[in-house]
C-alpha cells in the first residue's frame, strides 16, 4: 500500500479506526442484508466527509440570535454523484446523509463474467453535469475496467472534475484507475491483496451488487438475527 501512495498521488486510503471497524463487519459473510447496508452506508459517511474536504467555501453574513456575523458557506454548484449500478447505488445513501442536496446520475454497467470486460447499459446525468464535479460512487474496485470505462466516458461528454470513491479495492484496480486517470482522485477504504482467477478481490467482501440486493443469498449461511426482507 505505501508503495501505491507514493506511486498516486491520487489515491487516498481512509484509515479511521471506525472505518476499519465497520469494513470486518461488512467483510463478515455472516452480515445480514440489512446490517450490511446499514454499515456501507455509515462508511460512506466518512469516504464523503474526506472526499469533500477541498471542496471551496465562500463567505456570507448570517443572523445569529445575537449579532451579524460573517460565516462560510459551500461555493459553486453541487457537485452530482454519479453510482455505476448496480452496487454503487448502495453507497449513495452515506454520501446523501451528508450533502443532500447533491445531483444525482446514473451510469449502468455490468461485467462480463468470463471476460470481466465492463458494458455500458445506462447512461443518464443532470444536463448541466459537465460544469459540475462529478463523484463517482461503486464499492468495488477490482480490474478497475469498469472504473476506467466511467470515468472516460464522462470525460468524453465533457465533464473536467472527477471523484472516485470506492469501499474495497485491489492493487490492480487501483493501478488502472490512477494510471489511466492520474487527474481523478480516488479514495478508498482498503486496499486488499490481490484479485483471484474470477477477478474477484480477495479476501475482499464478496459480490457487493448481490450482498446489497439480495440476489444471491447463500443457502448454507445460517440467518443471523432477525431479518425480514431475506426471506
Ligand atoms: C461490480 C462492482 C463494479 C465492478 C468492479 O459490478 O460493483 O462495478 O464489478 O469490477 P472491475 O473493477 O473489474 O470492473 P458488477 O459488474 O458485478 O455489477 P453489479 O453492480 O450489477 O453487481
Ligand atoms: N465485484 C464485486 O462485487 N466484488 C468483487 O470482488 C469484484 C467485483
Amino acid at each position: 500500500m505505501e508503495k501505491l501512495l507514493k506511486k498516486y498521488p491520487n489515491l487516498h486510503v481512509i484509515e479511521h479506526p471506525l472505518v476499519q471497524h465497520k469494513l470486518t463487519f461488512i467483510r463478515d459473510k455472516y452480515t445480514n442484508k440489512k446490517d450490511f447496508k446499514e454499515l456501507v452506508d455509515e462508511v460512506g459517511v466518512f469516504l464523503a466527509c474526506e472526499l469533500t474536504k477541498d471542496f471551496p467555501l465562500t463567505e456570507v453574513e448570517v443572523e445569529t440570535p445575537l449579532m451579524k456575523a460573517k460565516s462560510k458557506i459551500l461555493a459553486g454548484k453541487k457537485p452530482v454523484l454519479v453510482p455505476i449500478l448496480r452496487a454503487g447505488v448502495g453507497m449513495l445513501d452515506g454520501f446523501l446523509k451528508i450533502m443532500p442536496s447533491a445531483r444525482i446520475g446514473h451510469i449502468g454497467m455490468a461485467r462480463n463474467e468470463e471476460t470481466f470486460k465492463p458494458a455500458t447499459y445506462y447512461f443518464k446525468l443532470p444536463v448541466d453535469s459537465t460544469e459540475r464535479t462529478i463523484i463517482l460512487i461503486d464499492p468495488m474496485l477490482a480490474t478497475g475496467g469498469s472504473a476506467v470505462a466511467a470515468a472516460g466516458k464522462l470525460k468524453s461528454i465533457g465533464v473536467k472534475k472527477i471523484k472516485f470513491m470506492c469501499l474495497i479495492s485491489a492493487p490492480e484496480g487501483i493501478e488502472k484507475m490512477c494510471s489511466a486517470h492520474p487527474d481523478i482522485d480516488v479514495y478508498t477504504a482498503s486496499i486488499d491483496e490481490k484479485l483471484d482467477e474470477n477477478a474477484y478481490i480477495v479476501p475482499g467482501l464478496g459480490d457487493a451488487g448481490d450482498r446489497l440486493c439480495g440476489t444471491k443469498p447463500n443457502p448454507k449461511i445460517p440467518p443471523m438475527g432477525v431479518n425480514f426482507f431475506d426471506e
